[in-house]
C-alpha cells in the first residue's frame, strides 16, 4: 500500500555527488530567489549517471523544472500545499538532520495527524505536494534537489511502479 503522502525509490543516486560538488562550486549570480528561496538550475546532464531518471524526466517533460533549492539553518516553513507544480521528486543533497512532515489539517481540531519523512542520502522520494506538508530545517543550511511536475502524484506513482522503481 503506498502512502498518499510520498513514496521512496529503490535506486541509490550515482548523480548526488556529482551534482552537490557542482552546487558547491557554484558562484552567488548563478542562484536566484523566489518566494524566499535560493534555487540553482540543473541540466538533464547532470542525471547521467542515474540513468532511470533521465527516461524519467523525459518522460514527464521536466526539463525546464530541474533544481536546487538551498534554505538557510533554523528555519520552518508554514503548512502548505503547492500551488505551482502537482507532485515532485525530491533528494537531500546536504542538511540531514532537516526533515518533512505531512500532515492532514482538519480545521478546528486541537491536533492534526502528521507523517514525518527523513531524506536518507541518495535517495530519491516523489512528493504529493496537493497534500499539506512543512519542512523543519535545524543547525545545517538545506540543500534538496527538486525535479517538479505538471502531473498528478497518482499518474507518476503508477509510472514509477510498472518501472519496478518502487
Ligand atoms: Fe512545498
Amino acid at each position: 500500500m503506498i502512502s498518499n503522502f510520498f513514496v521512496t525509490l529503490s535506486l541509490n543516486s550515482k548523480s548526488s555527488e556529482h551534482i552537490l560538488s557542482k552546487v558547491k562550486a557554484s558562484s552567488p549570480d548563478q542562484w536566484t530567489t523566489m518566494l524566499d528561496q535560493s534555487i540553482y538550475k540543473l541540466t538533464i546532464n547532470d542525471f547521467n549517471d542515474d540513468p532511470d531518471i533521465v527516461e524519467f524526466i523525459t518522460r514527464f517533460g521536466a526539463n525546464e523544472r530541474l533544481s536546487v533549492f538551498r534554505y538557510v539553518d533554523n528555519i520552518c516553513f508554514q503548512w502548505h500545499k503547492d500551488r505551482i507544480r502537482s507532485s515532485a521528486l525530491n533528494m537531500v543533497l546536504e542538511g540531514f538532520d532537516s526533515f518533512c512532515a505531512f500532515g492532514i489539517l482538519d480545521k478546528g481540531n486541537t491536533f492534526s495527524k502528521i507523517t514525518r519523512l527523513e531524506h536518507k542520502p541518495n535517495k530519491y522520494y516523489l512528493m504529493n505536494v496537493k497534500e499539506y506538508h512543512t519542512v523543519f530545517n535545524f543547525s545545517n543550511e538545506r540543500y534538496i534537489l527538486s525535479i517538479g511536475l505538471e502531473q498528478p502524484y497518482e499518474e507518476v506513482t503508477a509510472y514509477l511502479k510498472e518501472k519496478n522503481l518502487i
